[in-house]
């Protein structure tokens, strides 16, 4: 039996659940709108309606609901009336999402949502429109039933997370005295299993690149020339092969040096998770896991550092063949960091080792692209204990403390601008296939999501 609440918490608990039905309607209406921040072009549009759409739904749930225009995508800003004395939490959350690509492994449209069983699959589901909208419902539960917020909130919605949060900070700093507040609250980060809640306390920093090598002005026939001339495609692999060893270790020099080692006591903890390696390569789907050696694959996905190539392209990629000897080659590149690594200062030691690494036959060209600082803060402070609560009531399940391997640059602006700690309560499931084709969001996630919410202000304004 969960734990007797108070009437008044019963009666918005009541209302989600009374309410189910509707709001799981509500967010395929938000999962319906295409907003992919990465492709401007195309989906500009898309861009703008989904934040008119969270407009109108914040007023319609009664907050104070404005966007406000950027360089880029509006950021949506909701907020409860102020009162004197009540604590202030900022909700963040994002309604771009990630490129659907590629669209032929999609089992349905990736913005056409389609519910199975308990799954409610669309891009974006997850990531992170289930989980902003869960904060929103709880919210909701408050006002349509009368009771009061024992805080005041305001919801922050941005849409260019995925594209690296571009007009955020400057929004932040813009608005730095409204956005005064004890804490900003992140449902935006996963939890190990239905029946394990979590309050993530670190998030792996970023580092993205873009590299290019160039060869002849032109394709050329590979009949006619190749043999003769340098191959980029073919001097690009070797040159990208060459940035990790067969231990799973990048050879970059001066990598690891900032690296914070893991305490004894994380490494403990860390060994509590659920998923064992081979549960875990069982999720992935492939012949065997690879890692850094001497770490668990718990630590090799959120506390250590890695290099990804994100996309590789050259020569020709259609049908059949086409013989030639590509122009160029190209890679995108991004590295996640760990405390006490720095974006700015990992980016110049890859760069100089890929101009050291690249033969004369071809020319480089690199590309900086976005960043952001390694978070961790303490699992220990009392908002911490208070969400653990929370999570424990939302969930009926005991919550663990765990460290992440995504990114959410933008929570160090939080820190940096207005002086602030984020509470990461994220609501993933690890096979909710964020990124990827078929991305879900579980109903019973976002049930107990809005439940969370819903008791986090109770406990949050106690803390
Ligand atoms: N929700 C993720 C971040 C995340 C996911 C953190 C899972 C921890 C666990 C977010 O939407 C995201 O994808 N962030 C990007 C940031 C990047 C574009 C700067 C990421 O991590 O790739
Ligand atoms: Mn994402």
């Amino acid at each position: 039996m969960p734990g007797a609440h108070s009437a008044r918490m019963e009666k918005v608990l009541s209302y989600l659940t009374d309410n189910e039905a509707g709001f799981i309607e509500q967010l395929c209406e938000y999962v319906r709108f295409p907003s992919v921040s990465a492709q401007t072009e195309k989906h500009g549009k898309d861009m703008n309606a989904c934040s008119e759409w969270l407009l109108a739904h914040c007023r319609g749930i009664g907050l104070q609901a404005e966007l406000h225009p950027t360089a880029g995508n509006p950021i949506l800003v909701a907020r409860t009336p102020r009162r004197k004395g009540r604590k202030h939490f900022m909700v963040y959350g994002h309604y771009d999402v990630q490129p659907p690509e590629p669209f032929e492994l999609w089992k349905t449209p990736p913005f056409e949502p389609r519910i199975a069983g308990r799954s409610l699959f669309g891009r974006g589901a997850s990531d992170n429109k289930g989980q902003n909208l869960a904060h929103l419902k709880a919210v909701e539960a408050y006002f349509k039933t009368g009771t009061e917020l024992p805080v005041d909130l305001t919801f922050v919605i941005e849409g260019e997370e995925e594209v690296g949060s571009r007009s955020l900070a400057g929004f932040l700093k813009e608005q730095r005295t409204a956005l005064k507040c004890d804490a900003v609250v992140i449902s935006d980060t996963g939890m190990p299993s239905k029946k394990v809640p979590a309050l993530t306390y670190a998030l792996r920093g970023i580092t993205a690149l873009e590299i290019k090598l160039i060869g002849p002005p032109r394709d050329l026939h590979s009949g006619i020339f190749g043999g003769s001339v340098e191959n980029p495609a073919m001097a690009l692999c070797r040159l990208l092969a060459q940035l990790r060893d067969s231990k799973g270790r990048i050879t970059i020099p001066g990598f690891y040096d900032d690296v914070k080692p893991l305490s004894k006591f994380e490494r403990e903890q860390m060994k509590r998770l659920p998923y064992s390696a081979e549960q875990y390569r069982k999720l992935l789907g492939v012949p065997a896991l690879f890692g850094e050696k001497g770490f668990t694959h718990h630590e090799q996905r959120s506390a250590r550092p890695t290099l990804e190539i994100n996309g590789l392209t050259s020569g020709y990629q259609g049908e059949g063949s086409k013989t030639i000897v590509p122009s160029w080659a190209s890679a995108k590149i991004t590295i996640r960091l760990v405390p006490n690594q720095k974006p700015g200062k990992i980016q110049k030691l890859v760069q100089a080792h890929l101009k050291k690494l690249c033969p004369p036959t071809v020319k480089i060209e690199l590309k900086g692209g976005h960043g952001g600082d390694p978070y961790i803060v303490s699992p220990t402070s009392s908002l911490a204990q208070a969400s653990l609560r929370a999570l424990k009531e939302g969930f009926n399940a005991e919550p663990i403390v765990m460290r992440e391997g995504g990114s959410i640059p933008i929570v160090n602006d939080f820190k940096k601008i207005l002086g602030v700690d984020t509470l990461l309560l994220g609501l993933a499931l690890p096979d909710d296939n964020a990124h990827s084709p078929n991305e879900k969001f579980d109903l019973d996630c976002f049930a107990s999501g809005m439940r969370m919410a819903a008791f986090l202000w109770q406990e949050l304004a106690g803390a």
